[in-house]
């Protein structure tokens, strides 16, 4: 039987814990998209490589965002689940892309330029340079139709873009060219003490970020201190530019309860902003109990865990492979069957 439903593919580095970013800018629309789309969600490990510090923690960090997936209602029955590694396809592929990409379209990738511009560029393993590439492997190798992610992605997808239009005039059409579904709101969130910077795993001030497993003390302290403004009288409103800080609470107060911003902002009115962040507080606490007491659950089960990617890689090495063989013979290997 074809399977008509289009393709979606997203992915996560399972390099330390996942965050609310992760959670708001993609996790959370990826359970809503598994009756319409074919899913395959994806951890990512083998990028997580190009900034861990201490790899011996990998695998409990994999089995943790395998956990995860499942706490925020990803079915594994529904969707696949598996391990980047597990599918070594995706290198394969990766090294054959890399003959189509140039330099000068990886120079231009944000994330690096940042490097460069730290004048860390010299102590920057290749990994950071080049793994834009792999991203591009990881979704063409399932001639996926749909990547939903977070802004910060959106440079990324726009490459992988490039390269399938490309290997596409050369070869005569074989991948699907991908679009990204970045969502209006919650694509971006920002860090709480810094709001004009993203929210990241890898902030080293831990005030900055709201991890999915924090404790109750920690969330209920880190919004406290959250950073807003200082507009006399106080308002709350949806405002990038003017009220970064109010901005970014009102948006993961949104995510987080369905409900539109300008809705919020009725609700909100005349608010003090200590009362508006203990709404908040309260309101995620109870959110983040539920995902968390489902990971434990989980979490409590390696073998089920480890069952669940094996089936997974088993369906996408077998998806990946029709990709694969389409390519060497577009490429003129010499096959021996
Ligand atoms: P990673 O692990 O940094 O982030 C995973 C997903 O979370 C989103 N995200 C955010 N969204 C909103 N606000 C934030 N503060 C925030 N922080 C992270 C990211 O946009 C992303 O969607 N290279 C990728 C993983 C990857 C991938 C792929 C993604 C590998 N192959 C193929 C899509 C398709 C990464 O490092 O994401």
């Amino acid at each position: 039987m074809i399977d008509s439903k289009p393709i979606l593919f997203s992915a996560v580095q399972p390099s330390g814990q996942l965050t609310l970013g992760n959670y708001i800018g993609t996790i959370r629309h990826w359970s809503k998209m598994q009756d319409d789309y074919e899913c395959l969600y994806c951890i990512a490990d083998l990028h997580a490589l190009t900034t861990l510090n201490n790899q011996t923690f990998l695998n409990e960090s994999i089995l943790d965002t395998i956990a995860l997936y499942l706490a925020c209602g990803i079915d594994p029955n529904k969707s696949i689940i598996f391990i980047q590694s597990h599918v070594v396809q995706h290198c394969q592929l990766n090294w054959i892309l890399n003959c189509f990409s140039n330099f000068s379209e990886l120079f231009r990738m944000t994330q690096f330029k940042s490097k460069k511009n730290n004048n860390t560029i010299n102590q920057t393993n290749l990994g950071i340079f080049t793994y834009p590439i792999l991203m591009a492997a990881d979704i063409l190798l399932y001639q996926t139709n749909f990547v939903p992610v977070g802004k910060d992605q959106k440079q990324h997808l726009e490459l992988v873009r490039d390269i399938a239009n490309r290997f596409n005039f050369i070869y005569n059409g074989i991948f699907t060219v991908p679009v990204p579904l970045i969502h209006k709101y919650g694509s971006k969130i920002m860090s709480l003490l810094e709001p004009k910077k993203k929210m990241s795993k890898s902030d080293k001030n831990q005030n900055n970020t709201i991890f999915l497993l924090d404790t109750e003390e920690s969330i209920l302290l880190k919004i406290k201190n959250a950073i807003t403004d200082s507009e006399k009288p106080a308002k709350i409103y949806y405002d990038i530019e003017k009220k970064s800080g109010i901005s970014n609470l009102l948006d993961i107060l949104s995510a987080i309860t369905n409900k539109k911003i300008s809705c919020l902002e009725k609700e909100l009115e005349g608010m003090r902003y200590s009362e508006f962040k203990n709404i908040l507080a309260i309101t995620l606490c109870n959110f983040l109990s539920k995902i968390k007491d489902s990971y434990l659950y989980y979490r409590n089960n390696t073998v089920y865990l480890k069952e669940v990617a094996y089936n997974g890689s088993i369906q996408a090495r077998l998806k990946a492979d029709l990709t694969l063989n389409k390519i060497y013979s577009k490429l003129k290997f010499l096959t021996i069957s």
